[in-house]
């Protein structure tokens, strides 16, 4: 069934084949291109108790020392209380960076009173999720740059015991199994024989069937029913699952094995352990799979399962007006009226800043216009006085020739009288 949106009429969708090349089919790549240049990011949490190899087993996964110099030592832990420590990395190689963050859990099964010690891990989880939701459902947002801390995956670390999953561990895996992708893993599986390793597993996988608790699926049944059940990818996966929950040995020191290859591996006097030795333990099957084939579908699953249950449950906790908070005890509503208030009070700041902009150019214009004026002004004026100036000087020059003219004239007259024009003595002057 298409999709057809509201209110459209006869809409219709064929397959078209064109003529020639017309290039869309080079989207993937493009899509590829896109995310190599932005990076990944993947956040892997580690719970489990002290001292099962989990920093050993996570600098073997990345063969790198995670950790550094942050690394506290067991003893530099916090006492009676679970924290949680995030450790970012960037790494890179080929030239695709992996932005890489390990939450270690230091505490978790170590307190007096451990009946709340998932009670951190959830919240962390929680704390996520959220913000995520708000750094997403911002009205100015740029998704590209959206950096994702949620946990993609939760390596859950168990005793080589080799009895049944413990009360601890059940009230944990319970709490966080809708909110995480969990990878139950055996640490120190060198301490157990493959027999003993086999009934632990079996036991373990009874455990979790028993109290229902969900683990990461490596294996994508809806994808293998639309397919085939015969493809070799589902028939690998198949095999992968058997091998749940991963036995695994950690190692930071090498050896020279048999074949004159370096390889990582624990030395005992009866014998060595290669980490990467899958007769030896599922090291490299959980590494091979972890990284190399599934790592996108586990931050896929996050946000498709785990991030949408959530953010589902939250609104529509907001919708049907109960009291959700966010993680830190606020409410998730008022929170978006406040972001919305604090929108419009930036809008109305923007208004009034351009309004002050616009009379302060407007005034200094009237201002230069009325300069201008003044000027046109006081030059009229000067005009006008010189003018009155040069009226008053030609008025005097008119008068003293007048005056000069009425001296001639007499004396021309008394001339004439005396006869002087007679004698032609030539004038009176
Ligand atoms: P905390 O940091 O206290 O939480 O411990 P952790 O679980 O991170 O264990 P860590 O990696 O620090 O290892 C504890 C000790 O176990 C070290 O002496 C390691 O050398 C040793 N160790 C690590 N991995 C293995 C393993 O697979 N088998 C065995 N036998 N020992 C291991």
């Amino acid at each position: 069934q298409e999709n057809i949106p509201n209110g459209t009429k006869n809409s219709t969708t064929t397959t078209n084949i064109p003529d020639s090349y017309v290039g869309y089919s080079n989207l993937p790549d493009q899509a590829f291109r896109r995310a190599v240049r932005q990076g990944f990011d993947f956040n892997l949490m580690i719970i489990g108790e002290s001292g099962l190899g989990k920093s050993t087993f996570v600098n073997t996964l990345f063969l790198t020392d995670i950790y550094g110099d942050s690394y506290p030592g067991p003893s530099a832990k916090a006492e009676d209380k679970v924290e949680i420590r995030s450790t970012t990395v960037k790494l890179e190689e080929d030239g695709v960076s992996l932005r890489l963050s390990v939450i270690d859990t230091p505490g978790f099964g170590e307190c007096v009173d451990n009946s709340e010690c998932w009670k951190p891990i959830v919240d962390y989880i929680d704390a996520r999720f959220d913000d995520y939701m708000t750094v997403e459902g911002r009205v100015t947002r740029d998704s590209r740059k959206i950096i994702d801390n949620r946990v993609h995956a939760c390596l859950y670390f168990l005793a080589p015991t080799g009895h049944r999953l413990k009360t601890l561990d059940f009230e944990c895996l319970k709490r966080i199994q809708n909110k995480v992708n969990i990878i139950p893993i055996i640490g120190k599986a060198d301490c157990m024989t493959p027999e003993e390793c086999k009934e632990f597993k079996k036991n373990i996988l009874a455990d979790l069937q028993k109290h229902q608790i969900k683990i990461y699926d490596f294996v994508d049944e809806d994808k293998a029913n639309r397919e085939t059940k015969s493809d070799p990818e589902y028939l690998k996966m198949r095999t992968l699952r058997d091998r749940i929950p991963f036995a695994v040995v950690g190692a930071n020191s090498y050896i020279t094995n048999s074949a004159g290859n370096k390889v990582r591996a624990r030395t005992y006097p009866w014998g060595t352990v290669e980490v990467n030795n899958v007769e030896h333990n599922d090291f490299a099957v959980l590494s091979y799979y972890l990284i190399k084939e599934q790592m996108q579908n586990l931050r896929e699953v996050t946000h498709r399962r785990h991030y949408e249950n959530y953010r589902a449950a939250k609104l529509s906790g907001i919708a049907e007006g109960s009291n959700f908070k966010t993680h830190d005890g606020q409410d998730p509503m008022m929170l978006m009226d406040a972001e919305k208030r604090e929108h419009e009070a930036k809008l109305r700041k923007m208004e009034a800043d351009m309004e002050a902009v616009f009379t302060q150019k407007v005034a200094e214009k009237s201002a230069k216009q009325r300069e201008f004026e003044a000027d046109l002004l006081r030059r009229a004026e000067q005009m006008r006085e010189q003018l009155r100036q040069d009226e008053a000087a030609l008025e005097t020059e008119r008068r003293t020739f007048e005056e000069r003219r009425s001296q001639w004239e007499e004396a021309w007259r008394e001339w004439d009288i005396v006869g002087g024009a007679s004698t032609d003595s030539g004038g009176p002057m």
